[in-house]
């Protein structure tokens, strides 16, 4: 069914009458769809179902086109982003197409799903600026970081698995806080492949949250963890193109410090809690996505 929602996508873009916008929009590649898959398993497949998981992934969509001109991004989902093959402002004209659009079609599926997603949007652009001020200096301020993290990647999530539960007559607050811990422990997973993986496996490169300013959790725990001569030097890595030896020296002191497998166990018991969740209400297929969420590659 993430098929009908692909179809429902490229119709909204056909009705903008525009060849050129049609081939910028085929030239973006998909990602895993999660957002629509939570929609589509809580609330069937019906029309309004796949139109709300089509206007989601737009605003998504959009949101990332923004976030790559903001961080300068030159890769997306391993190819060449948008900003970088046709300029900032293309990139940033082609989310606003695609959110405007999304909004446009939300308004007539129904005013209560509108105003969910759309609080939400507010929530993923206050996110995104306070990762811009986040990210200016090293911090170890957890509670800031996750606000932001809330508002940047779960913020949609909650709200795509809340307006769901609108669709399907299912207990709002249930699925709301099944989308918050899974968006949540998705950013988390990501903070940590962003360290753990190659960059063949990421599609951008690898330890490249430090330096784009970005002192996720385990730089914050890293930096907890170590004696002060080892403290100035990690923070002598921070915003640096870092050599092979440099990466080595901060996967080396991760390992040491078993900084991972600490932020993996925080993201893991998030989790657990909606495996639980989910299961009490014999909802294996959402339980089934929050445990392949803690299985992906490390
Ligand atoms: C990725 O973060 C960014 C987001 C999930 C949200 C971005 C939100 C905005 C730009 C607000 C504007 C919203 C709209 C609808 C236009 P990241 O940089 O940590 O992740 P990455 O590694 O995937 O780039
Ligand atoms: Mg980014």
């Amino acid at each position: 069914m993430l098929n009908a929602v692909e179809r429902k996508i490229e119709q909204y873009i056909y009705e903008l009458n525009d060849a050129y916008v049609s081939s910028l929009y085929r030239r973006l590649p998909h990602g895993k769809r999660l957002r629509s898959k939570l929609i589509l398993k809580i609330a069937g497949n019906s029309l309004k179902t796949v139109k709300t998981a089509a206007t989601v992934e737009m605003i998504h969509g959009a949101s990332l086109l923004h976030d790559d001109v903001i961080d300068d991004a030159n890769r997306r989902r391993g190819v060449i982003s948008l900003n970088a093959s046709s300029g900032d402002k293309t990139a940033i004209m082609m989310g606003d197409i695609l959110y405007s659009k999304a909004f446009f079609e939300l308004s007539s599926i129904s005013p209560l799903i509108a105003k969910v997603i759309s609080n939400a949007v507010v929530q993923l652009s206050l996110g995104e600026l306070a990762d811009v001020e986040l990210s200016k200096s090293f911090h170890t301020n957890r509670d800031a970081y996750l606000k932001m993290l809330y508002q940047k990647t779960a913020s949609l999530m909650e709200a795509s698995a809340e307006s769901a539960a609108i669709l399907a007559g299912k207990p709002r607050n249930v699925y709301r806080k099944y989308g918050r811990n899974l968006g949540m422990a998705f950013q988390m997973i990501d903070d940590i492949l962003d360290i753990t993986s190659n960059s063949k496996t990421l599609g951008k490169p690898a330890l490249h949250d430090f330096f784009e300013g970005k002192v996720t959790l385990p730089y914050m725990y890293l930096y907890e963890a170590l004696e002060e001569e080892d403290r100035v030097y990690l923070l002598s890595l921070y915003r640096k193109r870092l050599n092979e030896d440099e990466a080595l020296w901060i996967r080396t002191a991760m390992n040491k410090h078993e900084i991972i497998s600490k932020a993996y166990f925080e993201a893991k018991e998030l989790i657990i809690e909606v495996i639980r969740l989910m299961e009490s209400l014999g909802e294996s297929d959402l339980s089934n996505i929050a445990k392949e969420m803690i299985e992906r590659e490390f």
